[in-house]
Protein backbone atom coordinates (compact mmCIF):
# COMPACT_ATOMS: atom_id res chain seq x y z
CA UNK A 1 0.00 0.00 0.00
CA UNK A 2 2.71 1.85 0.75
CA UNK A 3 4.77 3.39 -2.12
CA UNK A 4 8.10 2.66 -2.76
CA UNK A 5 10.10 6.07 -3.21
CA UNK A 6 13.34 7.41 -2.50
CA UNK A 7 15.12 5.61 0.78
CA UNK A 8 12.44 4.16 3.19
CA UNK A 9 8.91 5.51 3.68
CA UNK A 10 8.07 5.07 7.85
CA UNK A 11 4.49 4.41 7.64
CA UNK A 12 1.77 6.89 9.25
CA UNK A 13 1.16 5.36 12.41
CA UNK A 14 -2.27 5.13 14.17
CA UNK A 15 -1.95 6.04 17.27
CA UNK A 16 -5.33 4.98 19.16
CA UNK A 17 -5.88 5.44 23.04
CA UNK A 18 -6.26 2.21 25.21
CA UNK A 19 -9.69 2.85 26.10
CA UNK A 20 -12.16 1.83 22.72
CA UNK A 21 -14.88 3.66 24.37
CA UNK A 22 -16.62 6.59 22.11
CA UNK A 23 -15.74 9.36 24.13
CA UNK A 24 -11.94 8.47 23.91
CA UNK A 25 -11.84 7.45 20.13
CA UNK A 26 -8.53 9.77 19.86
CA UNK A 27 -7.35 8.79 17.23
CA UNK A 28 -4.32 10.52 15.62
CA UNK A 29 -2.23 10.19 12.41
CA UNK A 30 1.24 10.50 12.34
CA UNK A 31 2.65 11.58 9.09
CA UNK A 32 4.38 9.11 6.62
CA UNK A 33 7.51 10.22 6.83
CA UNK A 34 10.16 10.30 4.11
CA UNK A 35 13.94 9.77 4.22
CA UNK A 36 16.33 12.63 4.90
CA UNK A 37 19.85 11.54 4.19
CA UNK A 38 22.12 12.47 6.15
CA UNK A 39 24.85 15.42 5.50
CA UNK A 40 28.42 13.66 4.40
CA UNK A 41 31.04 14.06 6.87
CA UNK A 42 32.57 17.90 6.27
CA UNK A 43 29.75 19.00 4.63
CA UNK A 44 28.05 22.29 5.39
CA UNK A 45 24.49 24.05 4.13
CA UNK A 46 24.81 26.78 1.27
CA UNK A 47 22.02 29.25 3.38
CA UNK A 48 23.37 32.62 2.16
CA UNK A 49 25.44 31.12 -0.01
CA UNK A 50 28.24 33.84 -1.98
CA UNK A 51 30.53 33.13 -4.24
CA UNK A 52 33.39 35.11 -6.42
CA UNK A 53 32.52 38.63 -7.68
CA UNK A 54 31.96 37.85 -11.65
CA UNK A 55 32.53 41.00 -13.50
CA UNK A 56 30.87 38.91 -16.67
CA UNK A 57 28.46 36.83 -16.04
CA UNK A 58 29.41 34.06 -19.09
CA UNK A 59 26.39 31.87 -19.76
CA UNK A 60 25.75 28.55 -21.47
CA UNK A 61 22.26 27.91 -22.31
CA UNK A 62 20.69 24.09 -22.40
CA UNK A 63 17.46 23.83 -23.92
CA UNK A 64 15.91 26.26 -26.79
CA UNK A 65 12.40 24.94 -27.22
CA UNK A 66 9.14 27.72 -26.24
CA UNK A 67 10.58 28.69 -23.06
CA UNK A 68 14.91 28.97 -23.70
CA UNK A 69 15.18 31.79 -26.87
CA UNK A 70 13.77 34.20 -24.88
CA UNK A 71 16.02 33.36 -22.05
CA UNK A 72 18.73 34.18 -24.82
CA UNK A 73 17.24 37.71 -25.60
CA UNK A 74 16.75 38.97 -22.67
CA UNK A 75 21.00 38.43 -21.71
CA UNK A 76 21.04 40.07 -24.65
CA UNK A 77 19.72 42.70 -22.80
CA UNK A 78 21.90 42.62 -19.69
CA UNK A 79 25.33 44.46 -19.18
CA UNK A 80 28.07 42.29 -17.96
CA UNK A 81 27.01 39.48 -19.68
CA UNK A 82 28.11 37.00 -22.90
CA UNK A 83 26.09 34.39 -23.70
CA UNK A 84 29.51 31.70 -24.63
CA UNK A 85 27.65 28.56 -25.99
CA UNK A 86 24.51 27.67 -26.87
CA UNK A 87 22.70 24.10 -27.10
CA UNK A 88 19.65 21.76 -27.40
CA UNK A 89 18.84 18.48 -29.33
CA UNK A 90 17.68 19.93 -32.31
CA UNK A 91 20.63 22.06 -34.19
CA UNK A 92 17.24 24.44 -35.92
CA UNK A 93 16.75 25.60 -31.99
CA UNK A 94 20.23 26.71 -32.21
CA UNK A 95 20.39 28.34 -35.10
CA UNK A 96 17.41 29.88 -33.79
CA UNK A 97 19.14 31.53 -31.10
CA UNK A 98 22.54 32.44 -33.18
CA UNK A 99 19.73 34.79 -35.24
CA UNK A 100 18.44 36.50 -31.76
CA UNK A 101 22.70 36.95 -31.14
CA UNK A 102 22.82 38.48 -34.48
CA UNK A 103 19.92 40.31 -34.54
CA UNK A 104 21.41 42.26 -31.28
CA UNK A 105 24.89 42.53 -32.80
CA UNK A 106 26.60 40.16 -30.74
CA UNK A 107 29.42 37.17 -31.70
CA UNK A 108 27.69 33.85 -32.39
CA UNK A 109 28.24 31.22 -29.57
CA UNK A 110 29.68 28.08 -29.74
CA UNK A 111 26.97 25.34 -30.88
CA UNK A 112 26.03 22.34 -29.49
CA UNK A 113 23.29 19.90 -30.62
CA UNK A 114 22.74 16.33 -32.15
CA UNK A 115 21.57 14.42 -28.62
CA UNK A 116 20.79 14.80 -25.24
CA UNK A 117 24.50 14.15 -23.86
CA UNK A 118 25.90 16.66 -25.92
CA UNK A 119 25.68 19.27 -23.28
CA UNK A 120 28.41 17.97 -21.24
CA UNK A 121 30.90 19.20 -23.60
CA UNK A 122 29.51 22.58 -22.47
CA UNK A 123 29.56 21.98 -19.22
CA UNK A 124 33.22 21.02 -19.67
CA UNK A 125 34.47 24.37 -21.32
CA UNK A 126 36.63 26.17 -18.89
CA UNK A 127 35.17 30.18 -19.77
CA UNK A 128 31.50 30.09 -18.54
CA UNK A 129 30.24 30.80 -15.23
CA UNK A 130 26.49 29.41 -15.66
CA UNK A 131 24.34 27.08 -16.97
CA UNK A 132 20.91 28.44 -17.61
CA UNK A 133 18.85 25.12 -18.15
CA UNK A 134 15.23 25.07 -19.94
CA UNK A 135 15.17 21.59 -21.18
CA UNK A 136 12.36 19.58 -20.25
CA UNK A 137 11.87 18.41 -16.79
CA UNK A 138 13.32 15.16 -17.13
CA UNK A 139 16.73 16.68 -18.03
CA UNK A 140 17.03 19.54 -15.68
CA UNK A 141 18.65 17.38 -12.85
CA UNK A 142 21.28 15.74 -14.99
CA UNK A 143 22.54 18.58 -16.92
CA UNK A 144 22.40 21.14 -13.55
CA UNK A 145 24.63 17.67 -11.73
CA UNK A 146 27.00 17.83 -14.43
CA UNK A 147 27.09 21.80 -14.58
CA UNK A 148 27.86 22.01 -10.69
CA UNK A 149 30.51 19.34 -10.78
CA UNK A 150 32.59 21.31 -13.76
CA UNK A 151 32.34 24.32 -11.97
CA UNK A 152 29.42 26.07 -12.67
CA UNK A 153 26.32 27.57 -11.24
CA UNK A 154 23.42 26.03 -12.43
CA UNK A 155 19.93 27.94 -13.54
CA UNK A 156 17.41 25.40 -13.68
CA UNK A 157 13.90 26.00 -15.46
CA UNK A 158 10.62 24.93 -13.19
CA UNK A 159 10.14 22.84 -11.49
CA UNK A 160 13.43 21.98 -11.28
CA UNK A 161 13.80 18.70 -9.68
CA UNK A 162 10.25 15.96 -10.01
CA UNK A 163 11.17 13.66 -7.47
CA UNK A 164 13.00 13.14 -4.07
CA UNK A 165 15.69 11.57 -5.04
CA UNK A 166 16.44 13.87 -7.43
CA UNK A 167 16.11 17.25 -5.17
CA UNK A 168 18.77 15.61 -2.45
CA UNK A 169 21.19 15.19 -5.44
CA UNK A 170 20.85 18.77 -6.21
CA UNK A 171 21.25 20.21 -2.49
CA UNK A 172 24.17 17.53 -1.91
CA UNK A 173 25.98 18.64 -5.51
CA UNK A 174 25.41 22.75 -4.25
CA UNK A 175 26.47 21.91 -0.73
CA UNK A 176 29.37 19.78 -1.72
CA UNK A 177 30.75 22.10 -4.73
CA UNK A 178 29.55 25.50 -2.94
CA UNK A 179 27.83 26.53 -6.64
CA UNK A 180 24.47 28.17 -6.69
CA UNK A 181 21.50 25.83 -7.50
CA UNK A 182 18.56 28.47 -8.21
CA UNK A 183 15.54 27.75 -9.26
CA UNK A 184 14.25 30.00 -11.57
CA UNK A 185 11.03 30.79 -10.76
CA UNK A 186 9.59 33.54 -12.49
CA UNK A 187 6.16 34.55 -10.49
CA UNK A 188 8.16 35.70 -7.35
CA UNK A 189 9.45 38.89 -9.86
CA UNK A 190 5.94 40.05 -11.08
CA UNK A 191 4.51 43.64 -9.71
CA UNK A 192 1.47 42.43 -7.69
CA UNK A 193 3.20 39.79 -5.89
CA UNK A 194 6.48 41.65 -5.83
CA UNK A 195 4.28 44.65 -4.03
CA UNK A 196 2.29 42.29 -1.34
CA UNK A 197 5.57 40.52 -0.61
CA UNK A 198 6.98 44.19 0.63
CA UNK A 199 3.76 44.95 2.20
CA UNK A 200 3.37 41.74 4.28
CA UNK A 201 6.93 42.23 5.26
CA UNK A 202 5.91 45.54 6.28
CA UNK A 203 2.57 44.85 8.28
CA UNK A 204 0.20 46.06 6.67
CA UNK A 205 -1.92 42.35 6.42
CA UNK A 206 -1.10 41.92 9.95
CA UNK A 207 0.06 38.64 10.90
CA UNK A 208 -0.19 36.25 7.53
CA UNK A 209 -2.18 33.36 8.51
CA UNK A 210 -3.26 31.72 5.01
CA UNK A 211 -2.31 31.60 1.29
CA UNK A 212 -2.83 30.47 -2.09
CA UNK A 213 -1.13 29.67 -4.68
CA UNK A 214 -2.01 28.01 -7.65
CA UNK A 215 -1.32 26.43 -11.29
CA UNK A 216 -4.59 27.00 -13.14
CA UNK A 217 -4.18 27.03 -16.98
CA UNK A 218 -5.77 24.77 -19.89
CA UNK A 219 -2.68 23.13 -21.50
CA UNK A 220 -5.25 21.92 -24.21
CA UNK A 221 -4.27 23.91 -27.26
CA UNK A 222 -0.20 23.28 -26.50
CA UNK A 223 0.04 19.75 -25.82
CA UNK A 224 1.86 19.00 -29.43
CA UNK A 225 4.25 22.12 -28.78
CA UNK A 226 6.45 20.04 -26.18
CA UNK A 227 9.54 18.52 -28.13
CA UNK A 228 9.12 14.74 -27.81
CA UNK A 229 5.39 14.82 -26.15
CA UNK A 230 7.36 14.90 -22.86
CA UNK A 231 4.91 16.97 -21.15
CA UNK A 232 1.78 15.23 -21.62
CA UNK A 233 3.81 11.60 -21.38
CA UNK A 234 4.70 13.01 -17.67
CA UNK A 235 1.09 14.06 -16.86
CA UNK A 236 0.49 10.75 -17.96
CA UNK A 237 2.42 8.84 -15.63
CA UNK A 238 2.68 11.20 -12.41
CA UNK A 239 -0.03 11.95 -9.86
CA UNK A 240 0.38 14.75 -7.87
CA UNK A 241 0.53 18.85 -8.02
CA UNK A 242 3.38 18.53 -10.46
CA UNK A 243 3.90 22.17 -11.57
CA UNK A 244 3.56 24.02 -7.90
CA UNK A 245 6.26 26.65 -8.26
CA UNK A 246 4.73 29.00 -9.46
CA UNK A 247 1.97 29.61 -6.96
CA UNK A 248 4.02 27.78 -4.11
CA UNK A 249 7.05 29.90 -4.72
CA UNK A 250 5.90 33.57 -3.96
CA UNK A 251 3.98 32.61 -1.04
CA UNK A 252 6.34 30.37 0.61
CA UNK A 253 8.76 34.10 0.61
CA UNK A 254 5.65 36.09 2.30
CA UNK A 255 5.86 33.27 5.08
CA UNK A 256 9.35 33.35 5.20
CA UNK A 257 9.72 29.54 4.67
CA UNK A 258 12.83 28.23 6.50
CA UNK A 259 13.65 31.85 7.16
CA UNK A 260 11.53 31.64 10.42
CA UNK A 261 8.74 29.37 9.59
CA UNK A 262 8.74 25.93 8.41
CA UNK A 263 6.72 23.69 6.36
CA UNK A 264 5.09 20.83 8.10
CA UNK A 265 2.80 18.60 6.89
CA UNK A 266 0.48 18.42 3.76
CA UNK A 267 -2.31 16.15 2.30
CA UNK A 268 -3.56 16.19 -0.83
CA UNK A 269 -6.89 14.78 -3.05
CA UNK A 270 -7.44 14.16 -6.81
CA UNK A 271 -10.38 14.30 -9.16
CA UNK A 272 -10.06 11.41 -11.45
CA UNK A 273 -8.20 11.79 -14.43
CA UNK A 274 -10.84 12.28 -17.63
CA UNK A 275 -9.76 15.05 -20.24
CA UNK A 276 -6.00 13.42 -20.30
CA UNK A 277 -7.17 10.18 -21.43
CA UNK A 278 -9.41 11.92 -23.43
CA UNK A 279 -7.38 14.40 -25.61
CA UNK A 280 -4.63 11.29 -26.16
CA UNK A 281 -7.78 8.87 -27.57
CA UNK A 282 -8.63 12.18 -29.40
CA UNK A 283 -5.76 12.95 -31.14
CA UNK A 284 -3.73 9.28 -31.47
CA UNK A 285 -6.84 6.79 -30.56
CA UNK A 286 -4.79 5.03 -27.93
CA UNK A 287 -7.42 4.14 -24.93
CA UNK A 288 -5.47 5.23 -21.68
CA UNK A 289 -7.02 3.22 -18.70
CA UNK A 290 -3.97 4.08 -16.40
CA UNK A 291 -4.07 7.98 -16.70
CA UNK A 292 -1.80 9.25 -13.55
CA UNK A 293 -2.77 13.16 -13.10
CA UNK A 294 -5.99 13.75 -12.19
CA UNK A 295 -7.64 17.04 -13.68
CA UNK A 296 -7.52 19.32 -10.66
CA UNK A 297 -5.34 18.46 -7.44
CA UNK A 298 -5.35 20.37 -4.20
CA UNK A 299 -2.67 20.13 -1.57
CA UNK A 300 -2.84 21.72 1.91
CA UNK A 301 -0.13 22.32 3.85
CA UNK A 302 0.64 23.44 7.12
CA UNK A 303 3.83 25.73 9.19
CA UNK A 304 5.03 25.10 12.13
CA UNK A 305 4.11 29.09 13.15
CA UNK A 306 0.70 27.60 12.77
CA UNK A 307 -0.34 29.15 8.96
CA UNK A 308 -2.02 27.22 5.98
CA UNK A 309 -1.08 26.97 2.49
CA UNK A 310 -3.89 25.72 0.11
CA UNK A 311 -2.36 24.91 -3.55
CA UNK A 312 -3.99 23.67 -6.54
CA UNK A 313 -2.75 22.52 -10.17
CA UNK A 314 -5.36 22.57 -13.39
CA UNK A 315 -3.86 22.07 -16.25
CA UNK A 316 -6.79 20.17 -18.30
CA UNK A 317 -9.99 22.00 -17.90
CA UNK A 318 -11.64 25.12 -19.51
CA UNK A 319 -11.20 27.77 -17.24
CA UNK A 320 -9.24 31.46 -16.66
CA UNK A 321 -5.81 31.07 -15.99
CA UNK A 322 -5.15 31.72 -12.11
CA UNK A 323 -2.04 31.47 -10.05
CA UNK A 324 -4.51 32.31 -7.27
CA UNK A 325 -2.18 34.07 -5.01
CA UNK A 326 -4.34 34.80 -1.89
CA UNK A 327 -2.24 36.29 1.40
CA UNK A 328 -4.63 35.93 3.98
CA UNK A 329 -3.49 38.08 7.34
CA UNK A 330 -4.69 39.55 10.62
CA UNK A 331 -5.21 42.98 9.89
CA UNK A 332 -5.43 42.60 5.95
CA UNK A 333 -5.46 40.86 2.19
CA UNK A 334 -3.81 40.85 -0.98
CA UNK A 335 -5.32 39.15 -3.89
CA UNK A 336 -4.47 38.89 -7.24
CA UNK A 337 -6.46 36.11 -9.31
CA UNK A 338 -9.25 36.80 -10.65
CA UNK A 339 -9.07 40.45 -9.59
CA UNK A 340 -6.06 42.46 -8.33
CA UNK A 341 -7.47 43.35 -4.74
CA UNK A 342 -6.04 44.63 -1.32
CA UNK A 343 -8.06 44.78 1.62
CA UNK A 344 -6.94 46.29 4.98
CA UNK A 345 -8.03 47.45 7.78
CA UNK A 346 -8.10 51.79 8.15
CA UNK A 347 -5.89 51.87 10.68
CA UNK A 348 -2.61 49.27 8.64
CA UNK A 349 -2.41 52.41 5.84
CA UNK A 350 -1.86 55.75 5.90
CA UNK A 351 -4.64 57.66 5.54
CA UNK A 352 -3.38 59.32 2.11
CA UNK A 353 -3.56 56.02 0.47
CA UNK A 354 -6.96 55.04 1.39
CA UNK A 355 -10.08 56.24 -0.82
CA UNK A 356 -11.45 59.67 -0.40
CA UNK A 357 -14.79 57.86 1.11
CA UNK A 358 -14.99 54.63 3.12
CA UNK A 359 -16.94 53.23 6.41
CA UNK A 360 -13.92 53.94 9.15
CA UNK A 361 -16.01 50.87 11.33
CA UNK A 362 -15.34 47.97 8.64
CA UNK A 363 -11.97 46.49 6.45
CA UNK A 364 -11.65 48.66 3.09
CA UNK A 365 -11.57 47.42 0.04
CA UNK A 366 -9.16 49.56 -2.11
CA UNK A 367 -10.82 51.14 -5.49
CA UNK A 368 -8.28 50.98 -8.49
CA UNK A 369 -7.48 54.41 -8.26
CA UNK A 370 -6.52 53.54 -4.19
CA UNK A 371 -4.41 50.52 -5.31
CA UNK A 372 -2.41 52.09 -7.77
CA UNK A 373 -1.34 54.62 -4.83
CA UNK A 374 -0.43 51.47 -2.99
CA UNK A 375 1.63 49.91 -5.72
CA UNK A 376 3.57 52.84 -6.00
CA UNK A 377 3.93 53.65 -2.40
CA UNK A 378 4.65 49.97 -1.55
CA UNK A 379 7.38 49.48 -4.26
CA UNK A 380 9.21 46.77 -4.18
CA UNK A 381 13.34 47.53 -2.98
CA UNK A 382 14.65 45.69 -6.21
CA UNK A 383 12.41 47.22 -8.36
CA UNK A 384 13.87 50.59 -9.60
CA UNK A 385 12.21 52.89 -12.10
CA UNK A 386 15.00 52.10 -14.56
CA UNK A 387 14.68 47.99 -14.29
CA UNK A 388 10.84 48.76 -14.23
CA UNK A 389 10.99 50.00 -17.52
CA UNK A 390 13.62 47.90 -19.02
CA UNK A 391 11.90 45.02 -18.09
CA UNK A 392 8.42 46.20 -19.42
CA UNK A 393 10.28 47.39 -22.89
CA UNK A 394 12.16 43.99 -23.12
CA UNK A 395 9.23 41.59 -21.82
CA UNK A 396 9.01 37.91 -21.00
CA UNK A 397 5.51 37.33 -19.01
CA UNK A 398 5.12 41.04 -18.76
CA UNK A 399 8.55 42.33 -17.59
CA UNK A 400 9.30 39.52 -14.50
CA UNK A 401 11.07 37.04 -16.44
CA UNK A 402 13.55 40.06 -17.28
CA UNK A 403 13.54 41.33 -13.52
CA UNK A 404 14.65 37.40 -12.29
CA UNK A 405 17.26 37.54 -14.93
CA UNK A 406 18.49 40.46 -14.28
CA UNK A 407 18.37 40.00 -10.15
CA UNK A 408 20.66 36.70 -10.64
CA UNK A 409 23.12 38.34 -12.34
CA UNK A 410 23.12 41.20 -9.88
CA UNK A 411 23.97 38.82 -7.40
CA UNK A 412 26.26 37.06 -9.34
CA UNK A 413 28.26 40.27 -10.47
CA UNK A 414 28.45 41.34 -7.00
CA UNK A 415 29.23 38.06 -5.18
CA UNK A 416 26.10 38.19 -3.48
CA UNK A 417 23.74 35.75 -2.09
CA UNK A 418 21.09 34.91 -4.57
CA UNK A 419 17.30 35.92 -3.85
CA UNK A 420 16.34 31.98 -3.97
CA UNK A 421 18.60 28.87 -2.88
CA UNK A 422 18.31 25.87 -3.24
CA UNK A 423 15.96 24.60 -0.40
CA UNK A 424 13.66 26.76 -1.84
CA UNK A 425 14.12 24.77 -4.61
CA UNK A 426 13.70 21.90 -2.37
CA UNK A 427 10.66 22.87 -0.72
CA UNK A 428 8.49 24.46 -3.81
CA UNK A 429 9.42 21.20 -5.77
CA UNK A 430 8.98 18.56 -3.58
CA UNK A 431 5.01 18.82 -3.77
CA UNK A 432 5.03 16.79 -6.67
CA UNK A 433 5.70 13.28 -5.19
CA UNK A 434 4.74 14.14 -1.66
CA UNK A 435 1.23 15.51 -2.67
CA UNK A 436 1.34 11.80 -4.62
CA UNK A 437 2.16 9.81 -1.67
CA UNK A 438 -0.73 11.16 0.21
CA UNK A 439 -3.24 10.14 -2.35
CA UNK A 440 -1.75 6.92 -3.00
CA UNK A 441 -2.18 6.12 0.69
CA UNK A 442 -5.85 7.47 1.22
CA UNK A 443 -4.65 11.15 1.36
CA UNK A 444 -3.04 11.01 5.04
CA UNK A 445 -0.61 13.63 6.25
CA UNK A 446 2.77 13.45 5.10
CA UNK A 447 5.80 14.80 6.13
CA UNK A 448 7.54 17.86 4.42
CA UNK A 449 11.19 17.24 5.53
CA UNK A 450 13.54 19.96 6.51
CA UNK A 451 15.64 20.23 3.33
CA UNK A 452 17.95 22.65 5.46
CA UNK A 453 19.02 19.40 8.11
CA UNK A 454 18.88 21.60 10.70
CA UNK A 455 19.27 24.99 9.22
CA UNK A 456 15.89 26.61 9.46
CA UNK A 457 16.58 29.35 11.76
CA UNK A 458 19.78 30.26 10.58
CA UNK A 459 18.32 32.87 8.41
CA UNK A 460 15.83 35.89 9.96
CA UNK A 461 13.37 36.61 7.51
CA UNK A 462 13.45 36.54 3.55
CA UNK A 463 14.89 39.43 2.02
CA UNK A 464 16.92 40.57 -0.74
CA UNK A 465 20.55 41.19 -0.98
CA UNK A 466 22.18 44.91 -2.22
CA UNK A 467 25.30 45.69 -2.92
CA UNK A 468 26.89 48.12 -0.52
N1 LIG B 1 8.83 29.87 -15.92
C1 LIG B 1 7.92 29.87 -16.86
O1 LIG B 1 7.06 30.75 -16.93
C2 LIG B 1 7.94 28.78 -17.86
C3 LIG B 1 7.19 28.87 -19.03
C4 LIG B 1 7.27 27.84 -19.95
C5 LIG B 1 8.09 26.75 -19.71
N2 LIG B 1 8.80 26.69 -18.56
C6 LIG B 1 9.70 25.57 -18.29
O2 LIG B 1 10.77 25.63 -19.24
C7 LIG B 1 11.22 24.32 -19.55
C8 LIG B 1 11.17 24.11 -21.05
O3 LIG B 1 9.84 24.19 -21.49
P1 LIG B 1 9.49 24.42 -23.03
O4 LIG B 1 8.08 24.85 -23.09
O5 LIG B 1 10.54 25.26 -23.68
O6 LIG B 1 9.61 22.93 -23.60
P2 LIG B 1 10.05 22.52 -25.09
O7 LIG B 1 9.63 21.11 -25.26
O8 LIG B 1 9.52 23.53 -26.06
O9 LIG B 1 11.61 22.66 -25.08
C9 LIG B 1 12.46 21.78 -24.43
C10 LIG B 1 13.77 21.79 -25.24
O10 LIG B 1 14.76 21.11 -24.49
C11 LIG B 1 15.59 20.40 -25.43
N3 LIG B 1 16.28 19.34 -24.70
C12 LIG B 1 15.75 18.31 -24.00
N4 LIG B 1 16.72 17.58 -23.44
C13 LIG B 1 17.89 18.18 -23.75
C14 LIG B 1 19.25 17.88 -23.47
N5 LIG B 1 19.59 16.85 -22.68
N6 LIG B 1 20.20 18.69 -23.97
C15 LIG B 1 19.86 19.75 -24.74
N7 LIG B 1 18.59 20.06 -25.06
C16 LIG B 1 17.61 19.29 -24.56
C17 LIG B 1 14.62 19.91 -26.49
O11 LIG B 1 15.26 19.65 -27.70
C18 LIG B 1 13.63 21.07 -26.58
O12 LIG B 1 14.01 21.96 -27.61
C19 LIG B 1 10.32 23.40 -18.75
O13 LIG B 1 10.94 23.10 -17.55
C20 LIG B 1 9.09 24.22 -18.47
O14 LIG B 1 8.38 23.80 -17.34
C21 LIG B 1 8.75 27.69 -17.64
Amino acid sequence: MIRSVFGIIVAGLLITSCSSSPEEKNQIFEPIKTVIPQRPAGQEDVLQLTAPKLETVRVGFVGLGMRGPGAVERFTHIPGTQVVALCDVLPENVEKCQEILRKAGLPEAAAYSGDTEVFKQLCERDDIDLVYIATDWIHHVPVALYAMEHGKHAAIEVPSATSLEDIWKLIDTSERTRKHCIQLENCCYDFFELTALNMAQQGVFGEVLHVEGAYLHNLDPYWEEYWNNWRMDFNRTHRGDIYPTHGFGPVCQVLNIHRGDQLQTLVAMDTKAVNGPAHIKKTTGETVTDFKNGDETTTMIKTKNGATILLEHGVMTPRPYSRMYQVVGTKGYAGKYPVQQFCVLPEQLDRSLLPEKFDERYEVTLTNEAKDKVMEAYRSPILTKDLEETAKTVGGHGGMDFIMDYRLVYCLHNGLPLDMDVYDLAEWCCIGELSAISMDNGCVPVEIPDFTRGGQDKVKGFSYAFAE
